[in-house]
């Protein structure tokens, strides 16, 4: 008998359970799913973090960084594949390591995926208030007031502390949340319209932008490609890599189409689409853009909350600044539907496992959807985005992802072991050992690249998590009563 804290489902009864036991609709296809990744993933990482990370870590080689991060995300997309495709249900990276690692596992990822989906969408939140503000102000000349459209608190990595700004809250970004919130109640096909409309304009803006700017780029401002290394992580190689983990945030989000899988038609089919497909397309394009807008700009100057729309401005043309803006401000708010869509169903198989109350895994009768824990992530995430500044946000995703992603990496290599007759729709290439060990290794890499008040406040997340394990889903989950 295992102890009952690496317990495992039998992924047999997981199966059962895709039968379509919940309830949620079945009504999502290969290109739904791969729009859906895309709306996930093209946000703040490409919009904003591109050009922070040249300006302060990798200069014109933030391309290099694209491609690191887009490699380990590559690596794990693999992983996810393999592991959608065997396990087709609601909940991720969650139910997989149920199925793989136990119980007690199984609770740290889906904790630890809190902090992928929520927190990413309060910081995608945040992101998405400024660009409205710029906009509000270039078209229609009204300059909000910073009071109400920024964090009352900044962290200073410096002196390790947090400040007041002496704003009071971020309006913009909490009804945005509001609005995400409502399309999310109101169902699940009906979302999946919306996305692919904002997501068609999202992308058109991005390939806008490399078609109508490469004309402009000035060749020489790639000399120095790599600039000399002035400090740990700035610029030189350590730069490159420092980057790499800033820019990483950018390809978050292909992950939730796993989420969706009880909503998909052939899961085995279109998950793995899904997943490599919008990673691809997502990495070809980031390449595109980081390279156009590093010959466009000097680095130097790309340190700013918009480093797009300052990069179509240095090409004279105005028209497409404000498209961009629009681009921006529709990008971000399918980035964060995509996450507060994953976030309530991995609640949902939480609490249909008994590790969180049964009411988290009560579906609307009418719309279908989760309704209950739909609106528990809008009301944390309002309350997040509407406080904390975006870096301690992005960073504290970006850190949770990793670990997560270094798990479900390790869970497919322990399920090829344990349970080679499991049919797979699609497998990792190169055998048992390579990809897993890849995807754990580059993601573990990048890790350690994150400061060290990030990773404290990962390990502070994890022990409150631990917390609610002890006191209430171990004496509550069905596993261990039977
Ligand atoms: N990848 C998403 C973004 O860049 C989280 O905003």
């Amino acid at each position: 008998m295992p102890s009952p804290l690496f317990a495992t489902k039998s992924i047999d009864s997981l199966r059962a359970d895709a039968a379509g036991e919940h309830g949620l609709k079945r009504a999502l296809g290969p290109i739904d799913l791969m729009l859906l990744g895309i709306g996930a993933i093209i946000g703040t990482g490409i919009f904003v973090l591109t050009g922070q990370a040249a300006a302060d870590n990798a200069g014109p080689a933030v391309v290099l960084s694209f491609v690191v991060a887009g490699i380990a995300s590559g690596f794990a997309g693999l992983c996810y594949a393999e592991m959608a495709s065997m396990i087709p249900i609601a909940g991720s990276a969650y139910t997989y390591s149920y199925a793989t690692m136990g119980e007690l596992i199984a609770w740290i990822i889906g904790w630890d995926l809190i902090l992928e989906y929520m927190v990413a969408s309060a910081a995608v939140s945040v992101g998405w208030s400024g660009y409205a503000v710029a906009f509000v102000h270039d078209v229609l000349g009204v300059t909000l007031p910073k009071t109400w459209t920024s964090a009352p608190f900044l962290y200073d990595e410096a002196a390790h502390q947090f400040h007041a700004t002496g704003a009071v809250l971020n309006v913009p970004a909490m009804l945005v949340t509001v609005l995400v919130t409502v399309v999310l109640v109101i169902g699940i096909k009906e979302s999946a319209r919306f996305n692919s409309v904002i997501v068609t304009v999202k992308v058109a803006v991005v390939l806008m932008f490399v078609a109508f700017c490469a004309r402009f780029v000035n060749t020489s401002l790639w000399h120095p490609f790599i600039p000399p290394e002035e400090a740990p992580g700035r610029f030189g190689m350590s730069g490159v890599m420092r980057g790499a983990a800033r820019v990483f945030f950018a390809y978050i989000g292909f992950d939730a189409v796993s989420t969706a899988a009880q909503e998909t038609r052939d899961p085995q089919h279109d998950l793995p689409f899904g997943i490599l497909g919008s990673l691809s397309v997502c990495t070809i394009l980031y390449v595109a853009v980081s390279l156009v807008l590093t010959g466009l700009v000097p680095y130097q100057q790309l340190g700013v909350p918009h480093p797009i729309a300052l990069g179509v401005e240095a090409t004279g043309q105005r028209w497409l600044a404000t498209l961009v803006e629009i681009g921006a401000i529709a990008g971000l708010s399918s980035v964060m539907l995509v996450m507060m869509m994953g976030q309530p169903r991995i609640f949902f198989s939480m609490a249909h496992d008994g590790l969180l109350p049964p009411a988290a895994a009560r579906v609307h009768p009418r719309f279908g959807t989760p309704w209950i824990t739909t609106i528990i992530t809008g009301v944390v995430v309002a309350v997040a985005g509407g406080l904390l500044p975006v870096g301690v946000l992005s960073q504290l995703t970006s850190v949770g992802t990793l670990f997560a992603f270094v798990l479900v990496s390790l869970g497919v290599l322990i399920l090829r072991r344990r349970r080679p007759d499991i049919p797979r729709g699609f497998r990792v290439p190169g055998g048992t050992y390579l990809v897993p060990l890849l995807g754990a290794g580059t993601s573990g890499y990048l890790m350690l690249q994150e400061t060290a008040s990030t990773l404290i406040r990962l390990f502070g997340w994890m022990a409150i998590g631990l917390g609610i394990y002890f006191a209430y889903g171990r004496k509550h989950s069905k596993l261990a009563r039977g």
